[in-house]
């Protein structure tokens, strides 16, 4: 019979054996947070609908077309946040932080909803993990937030990764651009597919964000001569600042490459803008990415206050992860108890009682002992307490090692001595889990 319900389209369920990996990355990635001194902050999964208009923009895709908006029982014009970055700044101004201290490093997980159409890493509730350095408009802050978004990477195991930048100036200088990119394309405009068009009128930038092969050939192929670049455009103060973060990644030893058609989604970037690609992933190929936002913050109706940040789509992330095979969790090295009828009862205060220090699984169900024994094999336990009638009269209990078969009987009081020494000994070969 078909399930009567279904998980929402572009939702998923994730279960244990996934979870592993997903757990092993977030402890490594929180680990290289601790170590650059960031402190975790949680937001609320909605806010008003108002602030994320404002921050990612009107004319942004995630705005016109990916909002999950509603309105609660009180008529209150809520989203489900569609990323993060609002919602800290928001934070920010309203616990004051920034009276405080006028540095401030902060790093999030959690999911994210987007109504996109769903395919192999697109969803529409999908997890990030990201950082914001807020308070700070220095060069070394956008080469530490990069620097920082590489570790994670390398924390999880990608090598020879090369983080694309690109500067997409102040919001004049954004201007200036905008109308260079608009001239270039006027010739062919009318070749450009529908949605360039549209996006030449509202934001010419965007149209370099064209998935579309004619559009592609359009910009690159050379008929139109080279497309001009937003870093020839820049303001002078621009120009410094990107000199300065290129030289810091150099010195940081960051692989990077220019890369003149990036230009994010979101509204709120200034100056450095930066991704990184997995190309094996497909259509859906960024990793992360993040950027400078110094405007944000002013356009919430707080004090000018600059602030750069990246976040990491963990579900792409954790793609590229398993087809590596990386961060796959270790077989549970723990405890399998088997009880008699006679012993069950003693059995299950002695599980409870092991269970304050060790990994310990049981039968709850009462089988035999040859089932429970089978279950021990499979359970990828490396030792199996057999808890027999006899034994357990004589103050003993029977300790297997499940790896090398061997048995012995240990005293009741040595018990858990005997099973930290065993299970710190080296096992000869692991048993794997339902091996
Ligand atoms: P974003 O580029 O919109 O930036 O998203 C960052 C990452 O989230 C993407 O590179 C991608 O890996 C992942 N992602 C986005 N949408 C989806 C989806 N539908 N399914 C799966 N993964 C997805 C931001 O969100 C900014 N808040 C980054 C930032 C922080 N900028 C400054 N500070």
């Amino acid at each position: 019979m078909a399930p009567k319900h279904q998980a929402p389209r572009g939702t998923r369920d994730l279960l244990p054996e996934a979870l592993g990996r997903w757990q092993w990355a977030e402890a490594r990635a929180r680990d290289v947070l601790a170590r650059y001194g960031y402190g975790e902050i949680r937001t609320p999964m909605f806010e008003d609908y108002e602030l994320f208009a404002r921050t990612s923009g009107e004319s942004s895709e995630v705005v016109q077309k990916e909002m999950y908006r509603f309105k609660d029982l009180a008529d209150r014009d809520l989203a489900l946040r569609p990323e993060s970055t609002a919602g800290v700044c928001r934070a920010y101004l309203e616990q004051g932080l920034g009276g405080r201290s006028r540095v401030h490093r902060l790093w999030y997980m959690g999911p994210m909803f987007r109504y996109g159409r769903p395919q192999k890493g697109r969803y529409r509730q999908f997890s990030q993990i990201g950082a914001e350095l807020i308070g700070s408009a220095a060069p070394g802050a956008d080469v530490e937030m990069i620097t920082l978004f590489v570790d994670v990477f390398e924390a999880w195991g990608f090598k020879d990764l090369v983080v694309a930048v690109n500067s997409v100036g102040t919001p004049e200088s954004r201007r200036a651009y905008a109308e260079a990119l608009r001239s270039w394309l006027a010739p062919a405009r009318d070749r450009l597919s529908a949605d360039s068009q549209q996006r030449l009128e509202v934001n010419p930038l965007r149209v370099l964000d064209t998935k579309d092969e004619g559009d592609l050939k359009l910009l690159h192929g050379g008929e139109l001569g080279a497309l001009p670049h937003m870093l020839d455009h820049l303001d002078a103060e621009s120009r410094a600042h990107w000199d300065q973060v290129l030289a810091g990644l150099e010195a940081s030893g960051i692989r990077h490459e220019v890369d003149h058609g990036l230009v994010r989604g979101l509204d709120y970037y200034t100056r450095t803008a930066f991704e990184v690609h997995d190309r094996t992933l497909g259509a859906q190929s960024t990793l992360g990415g993040g950027g400078r936002y110094d405007g944000l913050i002013e356009a919430l109706g707080g004090p000018p206050t600059p602030g750069v940040g990246f976040s990491i789509g963990m579900d792409r992330a954790m793609l590229v992860l398993e087809q590596r095979g990386e961060g796959a969790p270790a077989a549970t090295a723990g405890v399998f108890v088997i009880a008699m009828d006679a012993t069950r009862a003693q059995a299950a205060r002695l599980v409870r009682e092991l269970r304050r220090e060790f990994v310990v699984e049981w039968d709850v169900e009462a089988k035999s002992f040859g089932q429970q024994m089978k279950i021990a094999g499979k359970s990828g336990a490396r030792m199996a307490l057999i808890l027999g009638e006899d034994e357990w009269a004589q103050g003993q209990v029977g300790l297997k090692d499940l790896t090398s078969g061997e048995q012995r009987a240990v005293r009741r009081e040595a018990l858990v001595a005997e099973l930290r020494a065993s299970l710190a000994a080296p096992a000869e070969a692991a048993p794997k889990r339902g091996a």
